[in-house]
């Protein structure tokens, strides 16, 4: 199994991400409740909507360590903990991250793609782990016990697009709260983009009409998500034209992007972006707001 995480340190908080005001309430009550018993949190929406940053952002916030896992890679039963490994003709028992990470008060524990694993049966060992009674068997190691305050993210890519192929076990998504992420509304998506790239209004306005009117197209189905608003702006700020921008930030042909641009009517008058619903602040500590 591939360890993601730079060993268990609090990640670095990112000034500028935004979350749905709600969300941030709720997550705030999720992280008192965890002194008191194990929380988990299954966190949705699609790919690029911001589901991995809110989860390092939680653990920044609270001065947590994280460690993140990608459960799409596992094959097998026993992977997250450690496997027998060969040295001088001699096995031994190689300890994993995940089970020093399960194990450190406050960790938070990042399940990336938790319904992407290879086979089910790698996720096993998840069932006793994110149960109440957080205690696992483990032969190598004995009882390997979840420390306290310890909370357990889990995202996995569900949206408009998704095609039910990797739906998560009933019984393993049972126990967790959900929160559904949305992209965000183009009015907030577009001080994302300023903030972080540096482009000016009218650029940003200009990149968000057309994703906005692509996203709203179903003949359009491209999925274009936070991640490829942010590197088209980031291409802008550096001196690429638009087009040039969607042709290498949304992988297409110049001349798919032309018949894309006819089909969503695009024009070249400026357009004012929708708020959409919702309050939306940035993701930060009391302190900071
Ligand atoms: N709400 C947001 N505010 C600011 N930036 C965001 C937001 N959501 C996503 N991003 C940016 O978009 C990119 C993709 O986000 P990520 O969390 O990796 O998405 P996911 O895990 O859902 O695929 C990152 O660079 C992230 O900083
Ligand atoms: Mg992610």
């Amino acid at each position: 199994m591939i360890d993601t995480a730079r060993q268990l340190m609090v990640p670095a908080i990112d000034l500028d991400y935004f979350v749905l005001n709600e969300d941030r309430t709720v997550l705030e009550r999720f992280e008192k409740m965890s002194g008191k018993h194990p929380v988990n949190i299954l966190i949705t929406g699609n790919q690029g909507c911001g589901k991995s940053s809110l989860v390092s952002q939680f653990a920044s916030i609270y001065d947590r360590p994280m460690a993140t896992f990608q459960v799409g890679l596992l094959s097998e039963a026993g992977e997250f903990f450690g496997q027998q490994r060969l040295k001088g003709g001699e096995t031994f028992y190689k300890e994993f991250l995940f089970p020093k990470a399960i194990q450190t008060p406050g960790c938070v524990i990042h399940l990336e793609e938790i319904n992407r694993s290879e086979s089910p049966h790698a996720l096993n060992e998840l069932f006793s782990i994110l149960s109440e009674s957080r205690c696992i068997w483990i032969d190598e190691l004995g009882f390997v016990q979840v420390a306290p305050r310890v909370i357990f993210f889990a995202t996995m890519n569900e949206g408009d697009g998704f095609t039910g192929a990797d739906t998560l076990d009933a019984a393993l998504k049972d126990r967790f709260y959900r929160i559904h992420l949305e992209y965000l509304p183009l009015e907030v998506e577009k001080e994302v983009l300023i903030r972080k790239t540096g482009i000016d209004e009218i650029q940003a306005k200009q990149i968000l009409n057309i994703i906005g009117r692509i996203r709203n197209n179903e003949k359009a189905e491209l999925n274009i998500s936070i991640r490829h608003s942010l590197m088209i702006a980031e291409l802008v700020s550096l001196g690429s034209t638009l087009k040039e921008a969607l042709i290498y930030g949304l992988q297409i042909s110049r001349d798919a992007l032309e018949s894309l641009l006819l089909a969503v009517h695009v024009e070249t008058s400026e357009h004012e972006l929708k708020p959409g619903a919702g309050t939306y602040v940035p993701y930060l500590p009391d302190s900071q707001l």
